[in-house]
């Protein structure tokens, strides 16, 4: 019998619409007990009272004002239409409700770093105001007043507030690796929207690699015609997502990553490698010797003549040089390199790395660019303007600010690592276990969010990098004291189906890729496995599968969420259940019974789906952690601990379902062993007594 869509569907989300987070905020005219919106502002003060929003409430523009603002009205209005489905007037309707936005002075021509992007917000029975320094402020108060629409009884309203909001970090970024896979336009478009809802400021935008040169030079066309295989961005295009950025109060910093990871550059310019060629445009991923010749006047030539025209095409100060994993074979292994190196008194190859970083970033100078590079660049006799993006252990980071280098942090914001939001929300820029001094911290401008390419599509890219980047933006806007996961998580959720419902396709993209999964569209029963699933991360999809740049990417892995809402929500409803809450062992029993229902119908659908049988160890483990888990609660309200063979074999089942197959991995493994552990030690029991209760009995 087949599962219909909607009780499955039903039965999974009356589980959160019964927490108590999300049911609280429908007592009119009282402040909103849970603080909506990612990431969170500096400072907020609630008052008593709503603004109820309807067709009268309209957008002044006062003090200074330019095209920028109007267009970032039109969009706020544009979204509080979408999200309230009022149709909102421009022009003043008597004396009905404003949003009065008032802005002192301009920012910078071209946006700089460090730019003032504070604001005050005001909410109260007159309307709203936004007070700003600059345009900058004012559309990040925008942001955060969308963010605010509550739904009352009376209809949608904004809660009386005063909000004073600055960012904690100059420098909050996204970088997507547009190389190993070509991510289209339409798809940056739409991540630069969800940068300006959660508030960051920088696109990175990594552009050449082994795999692709995707940008247009007319000077050396070769490079994008014969390293691209016809997928690059025009320059055209370059100045139309500068300008889609800077409406949204972004900055793009391009990267050019140099001397290794170039051999796209090589196959139309082979002279500029260090090995005679000729190169082909891999499709293989990982570390390849070849590399950019960093001993030939006729290297800085080609350098100085492309990076002049590209500091040319984007007018942001710094430009990125990439220069990371460059293995020094190929220079070892030519003659000449050698021979050079020895004349300089060079011994190890990163010396020689660094005379080439310093004669690029002489060129750059020249160009009036500042220089960001990878960690590898890090060295005493690096010049001390270039900027270091931190991606390996926080070694590098303390070494960095040591030596005085302004700094960008990555290393936990890999997003192809697969780590949860909570485990990137909490991992902060200034590491106490660093023990930077207030001189060092000063020197961390912030961090990136970093997504690389190799086994993503356009397809599947949104659903990598959203919604865990807005806990990243959290991180880097927030005050550092702001640390509540659980709180943080409450608010993703929240801002997630936001972000999907005004562009973004990071849930739409997974649905999409399980009804492809299922072949039809009655797939709630594959819906409900998913969301008990997550991706292995990068290296190990890697070990185990070896994807090329060719592999499709369309297997239960690609359409998974990298951190699943299920895994925390099932994770607090077990930790309440365990503290003896009535209600949270019900919802547990009703999401392990929707399991076990859905099981057959899963099973029955990868009997006619060759790549969901590529699952098949999962999806036999599921319908088991399923029993494991009603009978743990079982167990737990009978009082006595489980009985041995019972712990033994489900101790076995855990451990098999821990292990390494399918591509994916169970998130919500960590709570099922809570409770069957429970279960077994006997130490909690949940007891229904007499009036249907149930009590916490041990300790
Ligand atoms: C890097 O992840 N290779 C910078």
């Amino acid at each position: 019998m087949s599962l219909s869509r909607r009780p499955l569907l039903a039965l999974a989300l009356c589980a959160s619409a019964l927490t108590p987070s999300l049911a609280r905020n429908t007592q009119p005219h009282a402040p909103v007990a849970a603080e909506p919106g990612i990431p969170q502002p500096a400072s907020v003060q609630l008052h008593s009272g709503f603004l109820l929003l309807d067709g009268r409430f309209h957008v002044q523009l006062t003090g200074y004002t330019e095209p920028r603002l109007d267009r970032a009205r039109d969009r706020f209005l544009e979204h509080l239409t979408a999200q309230t489905g009022i149709l909102f007037g421009l022009e003043p309707a008597g004396n009905s409700p404003a949003l009065v936005i008032h802005t002192d002075k301009p920012s910078a021509p071209v946006q700089k770093l460090g730019e003032d992007e504070s604001y005050q917000l005001t909410i109260d029975s007159a309307g709203a105001r936004i007070t700003a320094a600059n345009p900058l402020g004012a559309m990040h108060g925008l942001q955060t007043l969308l963010q605010r629409v509550q739904t009352t009884p009376q209809g949608f309203a904004l809660p009386f507030a005063t909000i004073t909001d600055q960012p904690r970090f100059p420098w909050r970024g996204l970088m997507i690796d547009c190389s190993r896979h070509f991510i289209p336009l339409p798809v940056i478009f739409q991540n630069l929207d969800a940068m300006e809802a959660v508030k960051l400021n920088v696109f990175h935008w990594h552009l050449t690699e082994d795999q692709g040169f995707r940008i247009e030079s007319r000077v050396f066309p070769r490079l994008q015609q014969m390293g691209s295989n016809g997928h690059y961005y025009t320059q055209q295009q370059v100045r139309e997502v500068i300008a889609y950025a800077s409406a949204r109060g972004i900055r793009v910093v391009p990267e050019f990553d140099m001397p290794g990871h170039a051999t796209s550059w090589m196959v139309g310019y082979p002279h500029l490698g260090s090995a005679p060629g000729p190169y082909s445009v891999e499709t293989l991923f990982g570390i390849f010797d070849a590399a950019l010749d960093p001993t030939r006047e006729s290297t800085y030539r080609f350098l100085d003549a492309f990076l002049g025209e590209m500091a040319g095409l984007f007018p942001d100060p710094y430009m990125h040089i990439g220069g990371d994993e460059s293995n020094g074979k190929a220079w070892r292994a030519n003659p000449r390199i050698r021979a050079f190196m020895k004349a300089h008194g060079y011994t190890t190859t990163q010396q020689l790395q660094t005379y080439f970083e310093t004669r690029v970033q002489r060129i750059l100078a020249r160009h009036h660019k500042r220089m960001l590079g990878w960690d590898e660049i890090l060295n005493p006799a690096l010049p001390k303007n270039a900027v270091i993006q931190v991606w390996h252990g926080d070694q590098f980071l303390i070494e960095g600010a040591q030596q005085g280098h302004r700094e960008l942090y990555s290393r936990p914001y890999y997003l192809d690592h697969m780590d949860t939001a909570a485990e990137m929300f909490q991992a902060d820029p200034i590491p106490a276990a660093a023990k930077l001094t207030p001189a060092e911290s000063k020197l961390i401008l912030g961090g990136e969010a970093c997504m690389w390419s190799e086994q993503v599509t356009p397809q599947t890219v949104d659903s990598r990098i959203w919604p865990r980047t807005a806990a990243v933006a959290e991180r880097l806007w927030s005050p550092a004291s702001d640390r509540d996961t659980n709180d943080m998580y409450r608010r993703l959720q929240v801002e997630s189906l936001r972000l999907d419902g005004e562009g973004l396709d990071h849930i739409t993209d997974l649905e999409r890729g399980l009804r492809q999964l299922a072949g039809t569209d009655a797939d709630a029963a594959l819906i409900l496995f998913a969301h008990t699933l997550e991706p292995i991360d990068n290296d190990a999809r890697y070990r185990a599968q070896h994807p090329t740049q060719l592999t499709p990417f369309d297997l239960l892995v690609d359409a998974v969420s990298p951190d699943p809402p299920l895994r925390h929500q099932l994770n607090q409803l077990v930790d309440r259940a365990l503290h003896g809450d009535n209600a949270a062992a019900i919802q547990l029993r009703a999401i392990f019974q929707s399991w076990a229902q859905a099981a057959p119908e899963v099973a029955q659908l990868a009997a006619g789906s060759p790549r969901l049988q590529q699952a098949s160890e999962r999806i036999r483990q599921w319908p088991r952690l399923a029993t494991a888990g009603l009978e743990s609660l079982d167990y737990l309200k009978q009082a006595m601990p489980a009985p041995v063979g019972w712990q033994t074999a489900q101790k076995t089942l855990i451990q098999d379902a821990a292990g390494h197959q399918d591509l994916v991995n169970f998130a919500v493994l960590p709570a099922i062993r809570k409770l069957v552990d429970a279960a077994g030690s006997g130490a909690v029991s949940l007891r229904r007594s007499s009036q249907g209760g149930i009590h916490v009995t041990g300790g």
